[in-house]
């Protein structure tokens, strides 16, 4: 299938900068959307920076990464992306900003437009609640760093019709990553359901006085090949993050595997969250001072 080339970028953060860069690198005509021009000058650089690094053994890399940076567009009018044939949208983790996006695009984009969120634990159903169109939601799952990693998860909504996925599944195969699919929306799919179990059991082991946080950490990074264990994971990711995800998972599922160990939730209180606090389960010097 023929996969989008006018693609439309909500967010400008981390994962939608890196959606957008992905999506020019291909060729496609992006338009990258946020709320300040601030945002939209960072992203830039950031797109800038990565571009530099992913060509840099290219004859011509300065043309290459002027080539992409040539194919986005800024704004920061949502009304901008009326003509693209697919939105990602990758805005705050919050369901109420999430659907006022989507009940702004449903008024704004074309008739056959794609809607996609990249919602790392909302059911997709919920936020395609904010459309008129629900059958055109799907879920886009990319993952940190976006040029780097090659998975996408795609995601069905409840309403969510055949022909959104493929086209959803041509859109992400053409900016190079392996899709797979989630049949039910439950949340956290399948990655944040995976990752969610490891890290608490990993918790739970430390708590339990099994073993500690390094040797489980080598454990997982030597016994089964993980490129780090669940405590680097979770100090890198934030353990906000994790600890967050993880509640929203256990408000679904009522499983009680999902609900935070008492330690991660202590950690979070007092603002041991990871690399960016400078203290998580292990202590980071460089990023304090
Ligand atoms: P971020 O905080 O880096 O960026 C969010 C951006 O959205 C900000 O630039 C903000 O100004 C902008 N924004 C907020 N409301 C907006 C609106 N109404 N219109 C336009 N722009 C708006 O967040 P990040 O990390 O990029 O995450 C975005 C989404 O991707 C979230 O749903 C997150 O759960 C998901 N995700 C994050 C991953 C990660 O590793 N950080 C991995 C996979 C998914």
């Amino acid at each position: 299938m023929q996969s989008s080339r006018k693609v439309g970028v909500i967010g400008a953060g981390l994962m939608g900068a890196g959606i957008a860069q992905v999506a020019a690198a291909s060729g496609a005509e992006v338009v990258l959307v946020d709320t300040t021009d601030a945002s939209l000058g960072r992203a830039r650089s950031a797109m800038r920076d990565s571009l530099a690094r992913i060509y840099k053994r290219e004859d011509d890399p300065e043309r290459l990464v002027e080539q992409a940076l040539g194919n986005i567009r800024t704004s920061t009018e949502l009304e901008a992306v009326a003509d693209v044939e697919i939105v990602v949208e990758a805005v705050f983790e919050q369901l109420d900003v999430k659907k006022a996006v989507f009940n702004e695009l449903d008024r704004v984009c074309r008739a056959d437009v794609v809607l996609a969120t990249n919602t790392s634990a909302i059911p997709v159903t919920f936020i395609a609640s904010a459309t008129n169109r629900p059958e055109q939601v799907v879920g886009t799952h990319f993952f940190s760093p976006v040029p780097v990693t090659k998975l996408c998860e795609l995601v069905r909504g409840q309403l969510t019709s055949d022909a959104t996925l493929a086209r959803a599944r041509a859109f992400a195969e053409d900016v190079g990553k392996t899709c797979i699919v989630v049949n039910v929306d439950s949340a956290g799919f399948v990655t944040s359901l995976i990752g969610a179990a490891l890290c608490n059991d990993a918790v739970r082991i430390v708590e339990t006085g099994i073993a500690s946080v390094e040797d489980v950490d080598t454990a997982c990074r030597l016994g089964f090949g993980h490129p780090m264990g669940p405590f680097q994971l979770m100090d890198l990711t934030g353990l906000d993050v994790q600890h967050d995800a993880s509640l929203r998972i256990y408000e679904e599922t009522g499983d009680p595997r999902f609900l935070p160990p008492r330690t991660l939730v202590r950690k979070v209180v007092v603002g041991d969250i990871g690399r960016k606090s400078g203290r998580g389960w292990y202590t980071y010097e460089e990023e304090q001072g």
